[in-house]
């Protein structure tokens, strides 16, 4: 695995790959898990190279946010990466990627503004000008985005279609613990007891769907059944529960297959994210 620092030589090399075959890209913050390495699988599968990205964007991160705590693992993501047979590690410097005097900034609208949006002004601004400029520098034929994080699924979506980018972007499913909780690079920051609160979030999830299986499908029974409970577990910092459509990220007021379903919470100082398609 060759591991690439500047733009300049991405751009180069990406150039060169792309005349030869397709060319998948895995955006990523590093400290990887099994949820990266299935994107970097599928990516694997379906094009002639790969380039994985780590970088933690300090654009998508608030004020107040754990860019200066995110966990950083570089050497063991590097083997991790390199063990998935990935051709490029493009990590570059928060310089080389900002350079003093940078002021442009992609801002996809109101979908931007909903679900993690809302809780986290400016974050998808953040995500979505980043993911523009790697999406020029690594010129990529297919990227590969994880359903976790569904509505920075929905904004790179709709950037890319906004923009005429000329790539497809691939959304995968999510990966998960033995115990139901959905893998994120911030689990590591949960403590033993913080942990098995978190399965809440996946709980939550579990019992809507039982309910749509039984035949209940009105969205506004559906999250009254939970949202009461939720907001009265002083375990948890209670974020949102929305029943929404996957590309739009508006509410939707009956859950049918397609319909997404997203929650948020703070676990202590952890906020934690889940959500599932209704099958
Ligand atoms: P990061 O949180 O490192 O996630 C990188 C990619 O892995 C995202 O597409 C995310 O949805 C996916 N992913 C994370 N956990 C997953 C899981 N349990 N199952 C499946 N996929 C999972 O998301 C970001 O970084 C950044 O915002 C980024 C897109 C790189 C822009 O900075």
């Amino acid at each position: 695995m060759q591991i690439i620092k500047t733009v300049e030589e991405m751009q180069r090399v990406a150039r060169g790959l792309g005349r030869k075959g397709t060319l998948g890209l895995v955006p990523t913050m590093g400290a990887l898990h099994e949820g990266h390495l299935s994107l970097v699988r599928r990516a694997r599968s379906e094009c002639d190279a790969v380039v994985a990205t780590i970088f933690v964007n300090p654009l998508q991160f608030g004020a107040n946010e754990d860019l200066d705590k995110y966990p950083r693992t570089f050497e063991a993501d590097c083997e991790q990466l390199d063990g998935e047979r990935v051709d490029i590690l493009f990590a570059p410097a928060p310089e080389e990627m900002y350079r003093p005097g940078a002021t442009t900034t992609v801002d996809v609208g109101a979908v931007g503004a909903r679900l993690d949006g809302a809780s986290r002004p400016g974050h998808f601004m953040g995500v979505a000008t980043v993911v523009a400029k790697l999406f020029h520098i690594a010129m990529p034929d297919r990227a590969y985005f994880g359903q976790k994080d569904a509505a920075q699924l929905a904004v790179i979506r709709q950037m890319a279609r906004d923009l005429n980018f000329c790539l497809e972007v691939v959304g995968c499913p999510i990966v998960r613990d033995e115990d139901g909780l959905a893998l994120s690079s911030r689990n590591r920051y949960l403590t033993a007891e913080e942990r098995n609160r978190a399965l809440i979030l996946p709980r939550t999830l579990a019992a809507i769907e039982e309910q749509i299986r039984a035949g209940v499908r009105d969205s506004e029974l559906l999250t009254n059944s939970q949202v009461p409970e939720l907001e009265a577990t002083s375990d948890i910092a209670f974020d949102y529960l929305a029943i929404v459509d996957p590309d739009t990220l508006l509410p939707e007021a009956e859950a049918v297959p397609g319909t997404l379903i997203a929650i948020a919470a703070k676990v202590g100082n952890t906020r934690l994210i889940d959500n599932l398609i209704v099958g």
